[in-house]
Formats: C-alpha cells, sequence, structure tokens
C-alpha cells in the first residue's frame, strides 16, 4: 500500500515586537478604523534588527518537531516555503538545515508566495508517497517588513512577519491510521498572466536591489474572492466530500473580508473558520501554518478532524488542500 503523508507535529514562531495600527497611523496617513474594517488586521509582529527568515523558521521548526516528537536527525527533507529569503542564495532550508544540525538528506527554498504552504504540503506529499522521504519539516516563514515601502499606505498596513511549521511523516506500509489520517488531497494552480497585479519591483536579475512589494489591492482582491472558492470547491469534489463534512476552514490569513466571502459561497459558519489575521496580519506563506499551530494548541483542531486549507498568492498561484487530522 502506498504510504500516506500524516501531519504528526506543529510549530510557530512570531517575532516579538508588535505593530499596532494605532503606532501605523502615528507614521502614515491611516487609521485603526480604516485598516480594520478593510482587512480586519488590529495589529502585526515585526522581525527585530538581525532577526532573520531563518531564525523565525527555526524557533518554529524547533517546536514542530518537539511536538512531533521526532529529532532532526530523523527528518529527510526541509522545505521553507518563502519570498523574503535571508539571501539570494543559498537557501534559506539549507540554513534552517544547519542550524537543527542535521547533516544529511535534501533543503531547499519554494517560492509560490502566499501560496507556497499549500505547494509545500503537495511537494512533501508527493515525495512521502513516493516513498522518497519518510519525515519531511515543512516551514512557511517570511520577513515580509523587510520588503515592504513604509510610505504606501495601501499596502504597508497589510503584511506581517512571522513563521509556521509542519512535520509531515510516512504512515507505515500496510499501515491504516485511525480515521484515515493524513493528506487527502492537494489542488495547485497559477496564472503568470496576472503577474502585475502584485509583485515585487526588484530582485537579483532584473535591478539587482531587493525591492518593494507593489499591489493592485482591488483587482486581487477580486480574483481572490472567486479563485479560493473554486479550488475549496476542487478539493471537496475530488473527494466525494461537501461543506458540513468539515470540521476547520484554515485559509490563508490576508484579508478577513476575503475569508468571509470564501465562507460564505461554501456555506461555512464562521465558527468554523480559525481567525489570526487580526493579530497576524498576512504573514504570507507563513500564515496557514501559523494559524494551524494555534487551533492545534489551543484544542480546537482534534484527531479525527477533517481540515480544509486554501490560499492565494503573487503569481498568482493558489491552491487548497484537505487533510484528515
Ligand atoms: N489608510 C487609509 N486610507 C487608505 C489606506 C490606508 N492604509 N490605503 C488606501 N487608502 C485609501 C486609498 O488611497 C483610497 O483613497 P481614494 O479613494 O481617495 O483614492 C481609499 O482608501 C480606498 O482605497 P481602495 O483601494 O478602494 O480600498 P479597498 O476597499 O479596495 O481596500 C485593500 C484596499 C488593499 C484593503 C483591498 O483592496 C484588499 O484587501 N485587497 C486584497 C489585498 C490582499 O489581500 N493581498 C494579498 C493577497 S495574498
Amino acid at each position: 500500500m502506498t504510504p500516506r503523508a500524516r501531519i504528526t507535529g506543529t510549530g510557530s514562531y512570531v517575532p516579538e515586537k508588535i505593530l499596532t495600527n494605532a503606532e501605523l497611523a502615528t507614521r502614515i496617513d491611516t487609521s485603526d478604523e480604516w485598516i480594520f474594517t478593510r482587512t480586519g488586521i488590529r495589529q502585526r509582529h515585526i522581525a527585530a534588527e538581525g532577526e532573520h527568515t531563518s531564525d523565525l523558521a527555526l524557533k518554529a521548526s524547533r517546536k514542530a518537531l518537539e511536538s512531533a516528537g521526532l529529532d532532526a536527525r530523523d527528518l529527510d527533507m526541509v522545505i521553507v516555503a518563502t519570498a523574503t529569503p535571508d539571501n539570494t542564495f543559498p537557501a534559506t532550508a539549507t540554513r534552517v538545515q544547519a542550524m537543527l544540525g542535521m547533516e544529511k538528506g535534501a533543503a531547499f527554498d519554494l517560492q509560490a508566495v502566499c501560496s507556497g504552504f499549500i505547494y509545500g504540503l503537495s511537494l512533501a506529499d508527493n515525495f512521502i508517497r513516493a516513498g522518497q522521504a519518510g519525515n519531511v519539516l515543512l516551514v512557511g516563514a517570511e520577513t515580509f517588513s523587510r520588503i515592504l515601502d513604509w510610505e504606501d499606505r495601501s499596502t504597508c498596513v497589510l503584511f506581517g512577519d512571522g513563521a509556521g511549521a509542519v512535520i509531515l511523516s510516512a504512515t507505515a506500509a500496510g499501515e491504516n491510521p485511525d480515521g484515515g489520517a493524513g493528506v487527502l488531497s492537494t489542488h495547485l494552480h497559477s496564472d503568470g498572466s496576472l503577474t502585475d497585479l502584485l509583485y515585487v519591483d526588484g530582485g537579483p536579475s532584473s535591478t539587482g536591489t531587493v525591492g518593494h512589494l507593489r499591489m493592485l489591492g482591488k483587482e486581487v482582491f477580486r480574483h481572490a474572492v472567486v479563485r479560493l472558492a473554486e479550488v475549496a470547491e476542487e478539493a471537496l469534489e475530488a473527494n466525494g466530500l461537501n461543506c458540513g463534512d468539515i470540521d476547520w476552514l484554515v485559509p490563508h490569513q490576508a484579508n478577513k473580508r476575503i475569508i468571509d466571502s470564501t465562507a460564505r459561497k461554501l456555506g461555512m459558519p464562521s465558527d468554523r473558520i480559525v481567525l489570526t489575521v487580526d493579530h497576524h496580519a498576512n504573514t504570507s506563506a507563513a500564515s496557514i501554518p501559523l494559524a494551524l499551530d494555534e487551533a492545534v494548541r489551543d484544542g480546537r483542531i482534534k484527531p479525527g478532524n477533517l481540515i480544509l486549507m486554501e490560499a492565494m498568492g503573487g503569481g498568482l498561484t493558489w491552491g487548497s488542500s484537505l487533510v484528515r487530522w
């Protein structure tokens, strides 16, 4: 029987410094009221000077390993989903690998911006199903504060820094885990013709500078509400399930209005949605694993629960995953 990938541990980390909407309003022409009513965001965490994406990833990874009861030596692979790597190269994942004291296995970064965690889940699941990895550390880690234009009020209020990690482990050959726990499906999409809606205006091969995030917010919003509902439906249909079967929707945390719209289209009541956008803002690839870890640790997500995850980000990229916990 083909092994299946189960999520056996979660962990997360957010930098100590909190930047509230009120503090932002002292620097730029905005208000807590504008930000909260448009996005549901109240605050975000900001990495300290000298605190890198790999540092955030490492802290989340250690917690995930601990909760899975594994040692870094048990890992075969480290995937870091990030759009804000420490350096152009080497991959932030190899830094995390070294900081964990691993000297074997494979480590690499994955770039699908805010969809990075779903893309990573798909990749890890496929490596495990193919028998090429037994234990995979998947991290979503970002320091978007470093690529924001802090004078552009239409974007700088939306993002924050953080990291979330999961351990995916192969079920033993022939094992039929309780209640069929594991990754049931992943669905990935992208449409590169929509690059100009959300991008960074720099990079090693274009300007030679890091650049800043640029976004046509209204357009991104419009695509998000359509694509996210579609890809969530795609996941349900592929598994012969309907919305009533889902215990928790764990969406990418970009904007509460986008999340509410997706939930409305699916017919998902608000008390079955894990929401962290109010205190984390949009942490890109980190947002889903941050939310997952929060809901696992506070006891909302329990063994046997059916979890639906969805995300959309720059590219545009989007995707969904159904996981039996
Ligand atoms: N504070 C106060 N006013 C602001 C502001 C801020 N931080 N940012 C923009 N505004 C102003 C605009 O300048 C505009 O003023 P104008 O009408 O005088 O030109 C006005 O608010 C309305 O802007 P608009 O763009 O129409 O607002 P909106 O309702 O579309 O909300 C977003 C803006 C960015 C919140 C919304 O488009 C959005 O959430 N888009 C999706 C973004 C996203 O999630 N991206 C990540 C995907 S992974």
